[in-house]
């Protein structure tokens, strides 16, 4: 299965930093770096600067997405953001289901897919994270774990909209610790998901999904974990945030045309 490789999808996820200024001067910054990378380069940025960036972003062919959003297209729900919002606002993608939107805010498998299809009707690609904790890792349970997440977060979306996501794979003691997967765990697990992809949803779709890694993805790792089969990208967090470590992790692993 996947035996030629995809070209690698590199997302940054900014998570709650930078200003519009900042973000501006972000993009202009990379834009020439990464100009002629084999790499499909994302950014997911804050709320607040999605069409203030968007242009600059579309000049570069970087795509632009968020990093959350609500599964109604309106109502009253104070303090939330749809899809039709974001993308009305320039975004392509969006993360759903981050292992920090799970813990800090509670969110569930269903409130998840609720989103994914919402996301997927509105036109933007859903990026899926799951993951397991270190103790649902040392105790033996991370496959249930991430059957059980892909099981409920995909609930409902059909062979055709699977090949519209993404899948994130972030162990959640890898995410912020500099303690990225090892290359092979990273493989296996990947390896893992296909798997189910494949068996819910035929061999086509799987090879069509693209399947991410992240955590503590930095520029001297992400060479090794790219390689790996079944590793179509990498979402990377605190190393998107300074332009030099991510146009590092853009170009290195299939280099400068
Ligand atoms: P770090 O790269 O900072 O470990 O974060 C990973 C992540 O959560 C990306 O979504």
């Amino acid at each position: 299965m996947n035996d030629v490789k995809k070209a690698l999808t590199v997302i940054a996820n900014w998570k709650m930093h930078r200003t519009i200024s900042e973000a501006k001067k972000y993009v202009t910054d990379l834009a020439p770096l990464i100009q002629g990378s084999l790499s499909q380069v994302y950014l997911a940025a804050p709320f607040t600067m999605l069409s203030e960036i968007a242009p600059l972003c579309r000049a570069s062919n970087i795509v632009l997405g968020a990093q959350n959003m609500n599964d109604h297209d309106e109502g009253a729900f104070t303090g939330e953001i749809s899809g039709k919002m974001l993308k009305d606002a320039g975004a392509d993608f969006v993360i759903l289901g981050h292992s920090e939107r799970r813990t800090l805010f509670h969110e569930s498998n269903d409130f998840v897919n609720r989103k994914v299809k919402k996301a997927i009707d509105v036109g933007l690609v859903p990026v899926v994270c799951i993951g397991e904790t270190a103790a649902e890792r040392d105790s033996g349970n991370t496959a249930n774990v991430l059957s059980y997440q892909l099981r409920y977060s995909l609930a409902g979306v059909n062979s055709e909209q699977i090949g519209r996501i993404m899948i994130a794979y972030e162990p959640l003691w890898a995410i912020g610790t500099q303690q990225a997967a090892m290359p092979a765990v990273a493989q296996e697990m990947h390896l893992f998901c296909r798997r189910y992809i494949e068996d819910q949803y035929g061999k086509y779709a799987a090879e069509k999904v693209s399947i991410l890694y992240g955590g503590s993805v930095k520029p001297d790792n992400a060479k090794v974990l790219s390689e790996q089969k079944d590793v179509d990208g990498l979402l990377v967090g605190g190393a998107s945030l300074s332009v030099e470590s991510f146009e590092k992790i853009v170009n290195f692993p299939n280099g400068i045309l």
